[in-house]
């Protein structure tokens, strides 16, 4: 299998600067190394060139200012990581995106959407499904689920809503920091919901077999979205929003264990992208690390 790496260093999403170093850092804890060992043929395709946040207005262009912030640049961005991992998926092979703020998944859903029925596993400490309307920040990496659903001012646009992904096919793992609008949301959502709270109660592998069943259930493949701050930040302490009470290190490679072992199994993965990794907040690099090897786990690699 041949695994695609596409760095979308973006941070147009996220408050704070540093996500765009993200692609760099995590290459640097030697993540086609891993993939190698893991049994996989990683081919790099070098970053997407963006320009400086500092040289855009992130107001311009806005229906309302500050509701969706940088979202013309965004729109770039994503088009062009959504062109890369259909063309990736065409050639027969995998497109692996690293972020970048998690705006960038916009791009891979889209992409990996266009000519499957596709299902979504959504690690992370967020849900994502604030519109320009709910937000209550205007940062973009909060919204990218909403987006590739087509809500609120999405769906009046072309290029952000997923041909052919739908609310039930999607199954968030590991929340713990929902926006007061935002809970509403996925109350009158399809989406499937597993909380910490759900991982505490009945251990992380259970939960993911459920996650599985969900995206996998009708569709032609799986994407995996891995936001690092799913983790603990004691674990993963450079994100650009942490929020205590994550999973351990432990849990998080039993999680990618098990989707690996139902790759192996039935071939289900599809696509994926690793975001959110902010190496000017990180120590040592160990988050990198750490989301270089959980990549790795995913794709195969094994204690023994
Ligand atoms: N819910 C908050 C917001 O909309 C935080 C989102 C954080 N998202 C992320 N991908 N780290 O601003
Ligand atoms: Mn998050
Ligand atoms: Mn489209
Ligand atoms: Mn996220």
């Amino acid at each position: 299998r041949t695994v695609r790496i596409i760095g979308a260093p973006m941070d147009y999403g996220a408050n704070r600067r540093g996500v765009d170093m993200g692609p760099s850092a995590i290459r640097y804890a030697d993540l086609a190394d891993g993939l190698e060992r893991a049994g996989v043929d990683p081919i790099d395709d070098g970053d997407l060139t963006m320009p400086r946040a500092e040289e855009r207005d992130p107001d311009a262009d806005q229906p309302r200012r500050g509701d969706a912030k940088f979202l013309r640049e965004i729109e770039d961005v994503c088009k062009r990581v959504r062109d890369r991992v259909a063309t990736t998926l065409a050639d027969g092979e995998f497109p692996l995106v690293l972020g970048g703020d998690h705006s960038v998944a916009i791009g891979s859903l889209t992409g990996s959407a266009r000519d499957a029925d596709l299902g979504a596993i959504w690690f992370d400490a967020h849900a994502d499904l604030n519109t320009p309307e709910t937000s209550p920040s205007g940062n973009v990496h909060g919204m990218p689920l909403a987006a590739a659903l087509g809500r609120g001012a999405f769906g009046e646009t072309e290029w952000a809503p997923a041909p052919r992904l739908q609310e039930s096919s999607i199954a968030y793992v590991g929340l713990r920091s929902i926006d007061d609008r935002e809970r509403e949301l996925i109350r009158e959502s399809e989406i499937t919901a597993f909380t910490m709270a759900d991982i505490d109660q009945r251990g992380i592998s259970a939960v993911v077999d459920d996650a599985l069943a969900v995206a996998t259930d009708g569709t032609d493949g799986v994407h995996v979205s891995l936001d690092l701050d799913w983790l603990d930040p004691k674990t993963a302490p450079g994100v650009g929003t942490p929020v205590r009470g994550g999973v351990t290190y432990r849990e998080a490679h039993a999680a990618l264990e098990t989707l690996s072992r139902r790759d192996e199994a039935e071939g289900i993965l599809r696509s994926m992208d690793v975001v959110e990794v902010n190496p000017i907040l990180d120590e040592g690099n160990e988050t990198a690390t750490l989301a270089a090897e959980l990549t790795a786990s995913t794709f195969g690699k094994r204690i023994l």
